[in-house]
């Protein structure tokens, strides 16, 4: 089962990245809200590819556990990990997690797009607004860092874009995203992740 296979092929990266449970967990949720997405926009005959997503998602922090150590750039340090595994296919949908390099082009979205945007509706493992997470980063990051604020709030318009445009296309209002995914039977595939091993 494609799928399956992989998220089995990320969970041998995360195993050898040492991935703190923690990022695993957030990284699962991210994971759920992609996948979500991404078979919406296919139902409505958007286009994305569910491989690259699942993929994306799941290693979209998967040098987070080192960086957190080192004070590395774990989008950087990302794309490297991908490219050494030869995953050139996500490279970019990681690299471009936190700050997108061309938010949107003539309002298609794609994959980099949908993994960026999920992540940014996710704190920890839990699903929430852009709003509540805008006001969890602010604290967390730019507490008399002018600078910084100002970085965030560019980056969070960018992703309130997409969101309009992502949630239109979808005809599903944003503040129903947690919901709905509690309820989708077919998202329990990712919740056994975290325990699972490569063997
Ligand atoms: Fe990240
Ligand atoms: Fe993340």
């Amino acid at each position: 089962m494609e799928i399956l296979s992989a998220c089995k092929e990320c969970i041998r990266l995360w195993d050898l990245y040492q991935m703190y449970p923690n990022i695993k967990r957030h990284s699962i949720a991210v994971t759920k809200v992609a996948f979500f997405l991404a078979n919406k926009l296919n139902s409505i005959n958007h286009f994305v590819s569910i491989n690259k997503v699942i993929k994306g998602a799941l290693l979209h922090d998967i040098a987070k556990s080192r960086c957190i150590k080192t004070g590395e750039d774990h989008c950087k340090l990302g794309r490297e990990i991908c490219e050494k595994h030869g995953l050139y296919d996500i490279a970019e949908i990681v690299e471009e997690h936190v700050r997108l390099k061309d938010p949107l082009q003539n309002g298609v979205v794609n994959e980099k797009h949908i993994v960026c945007y999920a992540d940014k509706r996710v704190m920890h493992s839990e699903i929430v607004t852009l709003e509540e997470r805008l006001e969890d980063i602010l604290k967390r990051y730019a507490q008399n860092r002018p600078d910084a604020e100002e970085r965030i709030l560019r980056n969070f318009h960018v992703a309130k874009n997409l969101e309009q445009i992502i949630f239109e296309k979808i005809g599903i209002e944003p503040v129903l995203l947690s919901s709905l995914i509690r309820e989708a039977k077919e998202l329990s595939i990712f919740d056994s992740l975290g325990e699972m091993d490569e063997h």
